[in-house]
């Protein structure tokens, strides 16, 4: 099967290459797109790479590279669903991946290519996910791995990454300036930078849009609500469901909603204005750290994808975000980032628009463990009691 980039914005075609990816004539992140033949999944095999193989630029797979991605349960959230006459809400819990985020699925994909072209250098440019990610499977593949991590990530991310014996590096500065210069330091010093909108990552995100499909029981969901960032992962998904519906698997693609935090929101903001293109934000404040691409490569893809597929995109406050997050832990036992927490609180903004129909079926993808950031809980919010052991007995009898 052959595959090769092309420009999602202008339609440009060229080889497939890691080293770059960007369109030469509207610099737009490139995707990969497939012969026009049959394919089908392979459910006789548990690995999700060998049952999506069909659907994957790799010639060849590797469980040597592999550490157990994919194939997250889809939960109904019976306790969440108080709204009457309500959609039916699921969780694709995406914290089940071998480092607790939806990341794994495209650093492995974007690791294979690597191996397939002999290249011994990988690394990537990340608010903490991804680092730890790539910094996982680079151990995996043993294969030398940078990391450059924002400086305001959490020490929990940091560690995390750093114990994979990377090279750890914490940049300050501009976001958007530290990807277009890895890429370029990248090129001169053969170290394949596989970045959020990295198209062999693309590749990888779709493969939880295919679990998604099969879980629904081979259909599509009427909803999925997905946080935004750089876009790679909302693109990735839509991109799934694109390829089902070209196949004939489906007639029709999900509604997808989009949501950012309202303390960095360029593509939201555009979105609201009707603009076709976002324009980058100067200030980022929000608990949603993860979430805080000021220039996302893939903004102007999402914003077009979504308005030719009757999507939405919204922004949510950090105290709607905070209670979404203390309501996924305490109803329904998934304690998620704040940036996951935003899908829910994305879509009470669209309840209380009476966007959904009864019986809708709505899927929240939750992207990272909560585990990854603590210090942003409040301890005065935890019931926290103090006790010796002499009184025990009285406190917990006075709590029954
Ligand atoms: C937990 C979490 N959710 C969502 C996102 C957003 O993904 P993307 O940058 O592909 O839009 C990220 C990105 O780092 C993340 O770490
Ligand atoms: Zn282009």
């Amino acid at each position: 099967m052959s595959t090769e980039f092309q420009c999602p914005m202008c339609g440009e075609h060229r080889p497939v290459d890691p080293f770059s990816q960007f369109c030469p004539g509207c610099r737009s992140p490139m995707l990969i797109v497939y012969d026009d033949v049959q394919r089908a999944f392979h459910k006789e095999s548990s690995g999700m790479l060998e049952r999506y193989r069909d659907f994957l630029p790799l010639d060849a797979i590797h469980a040597s590279l592999g550490l157990g991605e994919g194939h997250t349960p889809l939960q109904r959230l019976d306790r969440l669903m108080c709204i009457s006459d309500g959609p039916e809400v699921f969780a694709k819990n995406e914290i089940f991946n071998p480092t607790a985020s939806f990341k794994d699925r495209g650093t492995v994909v974007a690791v294979h290519a690597a191996e397939a072209r002999r290249i011994r250098r990988i690394g990537t440019v990340s608010t903490g996910n991804m680092g730890i990610s790539t910094a996982a499977y680079g151990a995996r593949a043993g294969i030398k791995t940078f990391v450059m991590i924002k400086t305001d990530s959490s020490r929990e991310k940091l560690f995390s990454a750093g114990i994979h014996g990377a090279e750890l590096i914490q940049v300050g500065g501009d976001y958007g300036r530290l990807f277009e210069l890895s890429l370029e330091l990248g090129g001169k010093h053969g170290i394949y930078f596989m970045n959020s909108t990295d198209a062999l990552r693309v590749e990888g995100y779709k493969l939880e849009g295919f679990e998604i499909f099969e879980q629904m029981g081979d259909d599509a969901p009427d909803w999925i609500f997905v946080p935004v960032s750089s876009g790679g992962h909302l693109i990735g998904l839509m991109k799934a469901f694109k390829e089902l519906r070209t196949q004939g698997m489906i007639d029709r693609l999900p509604r997808f909603v989009g949501v950012q935090a309202r303390g960095c929101r360029p593509v939201a903001r555009a979105f609201q204005a009707g603009a076709e293109r976002f324009t980058r934000i100067e200030k980022v404040e929000t608990v949603a750290q993860s979430i805080t691409n000021p220039s996302p490569p893939a903004g102007d893809i999402v914003l077009k994808w979504i308005r030719e597929n009757d999507g939405e995109i919204l922004d949510v406050t950090d105290s709607d975000i905070l209670e979404a997050q203390r309501n996924l832990a305490e109803l329904e036992g998934i304690f998620c980032l704040p940036a996951s927490a935003v899908t829910l609180a994305g879509m009470r903004r669209l309840a209380q628009k009476q966007a959904f129909r009864p019986g809708d079926r709505v899927v929240l993808v939750i992207t990272g463990s909560g585990a990854k950031n603590v210090n942003i809980l409040d301890r005065n919010k935890m019931r926290i009691v103090q006790s010796d052991l002499v009184d025990l007995g009285d406190v917990i009898r006075e709590r029954l």
